[in-house]
């Protein structure tokens, strides 16, 4: 498919379970525009820089990927970029509700754009960012859970 749709997150930091995503995503459709929140009300533990240079070491195999970064209401920018589409990552039943919140909400925003949910694979469905900063920030083994090209710049960076 030559569509292009977009993968937003806040990848704080990337997890396998959003690598996960992000290339099942690229083998859907043409191009994959993943987007990093900018969210000014809260503080990453990666700048966004760091979460954008993480991302784009670990999707480095793909070549349909953009990664940016988007400030304010997702629907404006897929307005902004002519975008269509959001592709998610599904966990679990818990995230349904929230997620389900957030399709209707950017649907009423923006009546062109459409949200399709993938199901995560069934290692990634316990896994989340705030686990792995977590863990890693305690001394935890956090191999299982990030991209091994990012994993030691990820346990550096927990550990300071
Ligand atoms: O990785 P996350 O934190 O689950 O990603 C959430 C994200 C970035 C997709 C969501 O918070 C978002 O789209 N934020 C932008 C602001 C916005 O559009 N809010 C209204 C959606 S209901």
């Amino acid at each position: 498919m030559s569509q292009t749709v977009i993968c937003p997150g806040s990848f704080d930091p990337v997890t396998l379970g959003h690598l996960d995503i992000i290339t099942r995503a690229s083998r859907m459709f043409g191009k994959v525009v993943v987007a990093v929140l900018v969210n000014s009300s809260k503080t990453p533990t990666f700048s966004t820089e760091e979460r954008i240079e993480l991302l784009r070491e670990a999707a480095q195999g793909l070549d349909n990927i953009e990664i940016v970064s988007f400030e304010g209401l997702l629907a404006e920018y897929c307005k902004k970029c002519g975008i269509g589409t959001i592709v998610k990552g599904l966990r679990a039943v818990s995230d349904f509700e929230y997620e389900f919140q957030m399709a209707i909400a950017n649907k009423k925003l923006n009546p062109e754009l459409e949200t399709i949910f993938l199901t995560a694979d069934s290692d990634s469905t316990f896994l989340s960012s705030s686990m792995v900063r977590e863990i890693g920030s305690m001394g935890g083994d956090i191999s299982n859970f990030v991209p091994a090209c990012v994993h030691d710049r990820i346990v550096r960076r927990l550990r300071k």
